[in-house]
C-alpha cells in the first residue's frame, strides 16, 4: 500500500470533466510530477486531494483510508498541505502572523498558538528565505515573497503529504534552485510530495515518476525523462520547444528614436528607493526586455509608466512627457500594462472582461479585435462564459494578455508574459509576437525571468538589480557580456 492511492478520480464543472478517471499513488519519500497544458486538471486534482472540490467518483486513500469527499480541515488534520497556485495573503495581518495563523488547532476551544507552533512557524519561515520580513505585510513582499509564504504557511503544519501548484512561477533560476533544494530536503525528511509546475526541466530534474495529463485524464505516466520523451506529450504539451521561432530582422541596430524614453526615473516607496536614475528608451516597433531577479525592480518601472506609482524623473513618448499623467489617460493613449497579478474580474465572464479592454472601440472594431485575440487564444473562445475566477491559472494569464490586446495598444508592456504558461502556449505567444512584430501595429515591453524567452525575441535588453540599470544592449550581447547575473 501506498501513503496515497487515488482511484479513478473524476471531477465534472457542468458539462467539463475537469478530472477524468485518473489513477496516480505516491508514497512517503517520494516526489511525484503532475504535468499537462494549461486547463488539463492538475489544479483541479490537487483540490480533491485537499477536499476543496468533492470528486464525482473516485476513491483517494491517505494511509489506508478514504478521504475523498471530507472536508478540507478533516484533510489538513491528516496530515495534508497545499501550496495554491494563487497566493492570497491576509493583508491585515503580517508575514509572520499569516504563518501562525496556518498553525492555528483545529479547535474553537484553542484559538492561542504553542510555543512550539511559533516556533515551528518561525522555522519554517527561515527555510523559505523570508526571515528578515516577518513583521513586513505580505503587500510588501515581491512576487516571488509571496510564493514563499505561501510554502511556509504550509510547511508549518509539518505535513506528510505536500502538493505544491506551481511554487516555481515567476522564480528566477537561482530561486528555482534554492526552492529546488527545499523541497529535495523535505523529500529527505520521509514527506510525500506532489508538484505541479510548467518549468519542466527544474520538475524533471526533481520527481522520482510524472504523470502526464491533458484535458482531464492521464496520458502517460513513468519516468520524467520516458514522459517527456512521450509524443503525445510532446504534441499536446512541449510543442516544439525549440528556437525556431526568432525575429527575422531585429531591431536594435536602427537609429530610429523610441518609441518610449525613461530617463533618470526614481521611486520610492516610504522611505525605501525601489528605482535609482533608471533609463530605457524602448524600440519602436520592437520588442525590448528588462530582466532582473525578483523584487529589482521591474515591476516598479512598470507601474511608474503606467501612472500606477509616482515617480520623479522623465517619461516622455515622442518628446511628449507623459510622467504625471493619470493612468486612465495614459492607457487611452495607447501605452497599456498587463500586470503581473493579472487583475481580471472574478466575477465577470471571460467575454466581459475582454469586452471592457475594448470598451473605447467600435462595434465592429470590437468584433474584428475579438476574433484577432480569439485567434491567438481559442481557448478563451470556448470559455466566453466561464467566471474568469474559475479559469486555470494559465487559462487567467491568457485572459490577462488578451484583455491588453483588446484595447489596441500601440505599447504594450507584459509584466512576467510567460507566468503560469504551458510550454506549448509560450510558442503560441512566441508567434503572436513576431506576427505583431511583422504587423508594425505594436512595440512591446517585456519583464521577464525566463531568458531564453526574452533573449529569442528581444531587440534589446536591459539588466535590473537593486532598482538600477546593470547592464543594457542588444539581446544577442546579453547572454556572453551579463547572463551569469540571472542565468
Ligand atoms: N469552478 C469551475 N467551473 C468551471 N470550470 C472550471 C472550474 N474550475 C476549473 N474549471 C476548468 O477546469 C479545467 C481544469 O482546470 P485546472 O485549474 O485543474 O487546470 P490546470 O491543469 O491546473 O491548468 P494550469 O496549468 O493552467 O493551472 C480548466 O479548463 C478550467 O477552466
Ligand atoms: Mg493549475
Amino acid at each position: 500500500m501506498k501513503f496515497l492511492e487515488a482511484r479513478q478520480l473524476t471531477k465534472r464543472f457542468g458539462g467539463l470533466t475537469a478530472v477524468d478517471n485518473v489513477d496516480f499513488d505516491v508514497d512517503k519519500g517520494e516526489i511525484l510530477g503532475l504535468i499537462g497544458p494549461n486547463g488539463s486538471g492538475k489544479s483541479t486534482t490537487m483540490s480533491l486531494i485537499m477536499g476543496l472540490h468533492k470528486p464525482d467518483a473516485g476513491s483517494i486513500h491517505l494511509n489506508g483510508v478514504d478521504i475523498a469527499g471530507w472536508t478540507p480541515n478533516r484533510i489538513a488534520g491528516m496530515g495534508v498541505s497545499m501550496v495554491f497556485q494563487h497566493s492570497r495573503p491576509l493583508q491585515q495581518q503580517t508575514v509572520l502572523q499569516n504563518v501562525l495563523l496556518a498553525c492555528l488547532p483545529n479547535k474553537v476551544t484553542h484559538l492561542r498558538v504553542s510555543d512550539a507552533q511559533r516556533e515551528k512557524a518561525i522555522e519554517s519561515l527561515r527555510l523559505v528565505g523570508l526571515n528578515g520580513v516577518h513583521d513586513k505585510a505580505p503587500s510588501e513582499l515581491p512576487f516571488a515573497g509571496l510564493r514563499r509564504l505561501e510554502v511556509a504557511k504550509a510547511l508549518a503544519r509539518d505535513p506528510d503529504l505536500l502538493l505544491l501548484d506551481e511554487p516555481f512561477a515567476g522564480l528566477s533560476a537561482g530561486e528555482v534552485r534554492e526552492f529546488s533544494d527545499l523541497i529535495r530536503h523535505l523529500k529527505g525528511s520521509g514527506r510525500a510530495l506532489i508538484l505541479v509546475d510548467h518549468n519542466v526541466k527544474s520538475v524533471a530534474a526533481l520527481v522520482d515518476r510524472a504523470v502526464a495529463m491533458s484535458s482531464g485524464q492521464r496520458i502517460a505516466e513513468g519516468s520524467p525523462r520516458d514522459v517527456l520523451a512521450n509524443a503525445d506529450v510532446r504534441r499536446v504539451y512541449l510543442g516544439s520547444q525549440s528556437d525556431t521561432v526568432a525575429p527575422e530582422v531585429r531591431r536594435d541596430d536602427s537609429d530610429a528614436p523610441p518609441v518610449l524614453r525613461v530617463k533618470n526615473l526614481n521611486v520610492f516607496y516610504g522611505k525605501a528607493q525601489a528605482l535609482s536614475n533608471v533609463s530605457i528608451d524602448v524600440v519602436d516597433k520592437g520588442v525590448t526586455a528588462v530582466v532582473g531577479l525578483n523584487g529589482a525592480g521591474k515591476t516598479s518601472l512598470f507601474n511608474a509608466i503606467a501612472g500606477l506609482l509616482p515617480s520623479r524623473g522623465e517619461i516622455s513618448v515622442r518628446d511628449r512627457s507623459i510622467a504625471g499623467m493619470p493612468a486612465y489617460e495614459i492607457a487611452r493613449s495607447g501605452i497599456v500594462l498587463c500586470p503581473e497579478s493579472r487583475e481580471l474580474f472574478g466575477d465577470m465572464s471571460v467575454l466581459e472582461n475582454l469586452k471592457l479592454g475594448g470598451m473605447h472601440l467600435s462595434a465592429a472594431d470590437l468584433r474584428e479585435r475579438l476574433e484577432f485575440v480569439e485567434q491567438i487564444f481559442p481557448r478563451l473562445a470556448e470559455r466566453r462564459r466561464q467566471y474568469a475566477r474559475t479559469l486555470s491559472g494559465g487559462e487567467q494569464q491568457q485572459l490577462a494578455i488578451g484583455r491588453a490586446l483588446m484595447m489596441k495598444p500601440k505599447l504594450l508592456l507584459i509584466d512576467e508574459p510567460t507566468l503560469g504558461l504551458a510550454p506549448i502556449v509560450m510558442d503560441i505567444i512566441s508567434e503572436s509576437i513576431e506576427a505583431l512584430r511583422k504587423s508594425g501595429e505594436l512595440s512591446l515591453l517585456l519583464a521577464e525571468q525566463n531568458m531564453v524567452f526574452a533573449s529569442r525575441h528581444a531587440d534589446s535588453v536591459y539588466l535590473v538589480e537593486h532598482g538600477s540599470i546593470e547592464w543594457s544592449g542588444p539581446a544577442h550581447q546579453f547572454v556572453e557580456q551579463a547572463g551569469s547575473k540571472i542565468l
